[in-house]
């Protein structure tokens, strides 16, 4: 089963879908992460930022990894070209040049590839701008998380402050996350938007809880669901 969560920055998409895979033992994929890691390489290897077909060829030649503690679905590391990155992008170096790499059609092609490998590997709550709309159109659930711009702009300081990585600076994480999510939005290739059947919940004033147990239960919903079509189809045969 594939749970598909898209939003903009902060909504809360990584808290939420690390605690649904946790909660129903599925793998967790951070689509995001995966841009930011092909930004960061472009960085180290010169590649202008506006060079569509060159950044291709980083995003198709630099291997990404996704390193997991035993026992857990919920990756903690994050590696380019055998380099761990975890760290590194998440730098506001690397959240301006992230936008321009994950406007380049070339790397989306890439990664959105390697997203349907790993994905159609197992159980996954996979998260990003274009999973219910463009990688995972067929799945099971489909959830467009968002909060106010301003609670999003709280969340992102006080993770900053956690990682100790990134600006603590209010106004200045607020600009940038609208600016980021115009880019997102008006972007040619697969701009963020919710996909016509998603569920859109809005995560400002409730508890992160409930959006998660939401999730759950849709999650349950439609594996129930699918089990039923299984029987039916095996019944009429
Ligand atoms: O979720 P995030 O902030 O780590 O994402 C980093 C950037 O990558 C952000 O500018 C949006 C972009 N992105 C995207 O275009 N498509 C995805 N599936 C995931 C992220």
């Amino acid at each position: 089963m594939i749970i598909a969560i898209d939003g903009p920055s902060g909504a809360g998409k990584s808290t939420v879908a690390k605690a649904v895979a946790k909660k129903l033992g599925f793998s967790c994929l951070d689509t995001g992460a995966m841009y930011r890691a092909v930004a960061w390489q472009a960085m180290q290897s010169g590649v202008p930022l506006d060079d569509d077909a060159a950044l291709g060829r980083v995003a198709r030649d630099f291997d990404i990894e996704f390193g997991h503690v035993e026992g857990d679905p919920v990756p903690r590391r994050v590696s380019i070209g055998g380099v761990d990155v975890t760290d590194a992008i998440r730098t506001a170096e690397i959240d301006r040049a992230v936008s321009p790499v994950s406007a380049a059609p070339s790397v989306r092609a890439a990664l959105v590839d390697q997203q349907r490998r790993i994905g159609r590997a197992g159980d996954y709550v996979v998260e990003g701008r274009d999973i219910g709309t463009v990688v995972f159109p067929e799945a099971e659930v489909k959830v467009f998380l968002t909060a106010s711009d301003e609670e999003r702009a709280h969340r992102r300081v006080r993770q900053n402050v956690d990682r100790g990585v990134g600006s603590i600076d209010y106004d200045e994480v607020l600009a940038d996350l609208r600016r980021r999510d115009e880019h997102d939005s008006s972007r040619a290739t697969s701009p963020l938007r919710p996909a016509d059947d998603a569920v859109r919940l809005d995560s400002t004033d409730r508890y992160i809880e409930d959006v998660i147990d939401q999730i759950c239960s849709a999650a349950r919903g439609a594996e129930g669901a699918g089990a039923a079509n299984d029987r039916g189809g095996t019944s009429e045969r």
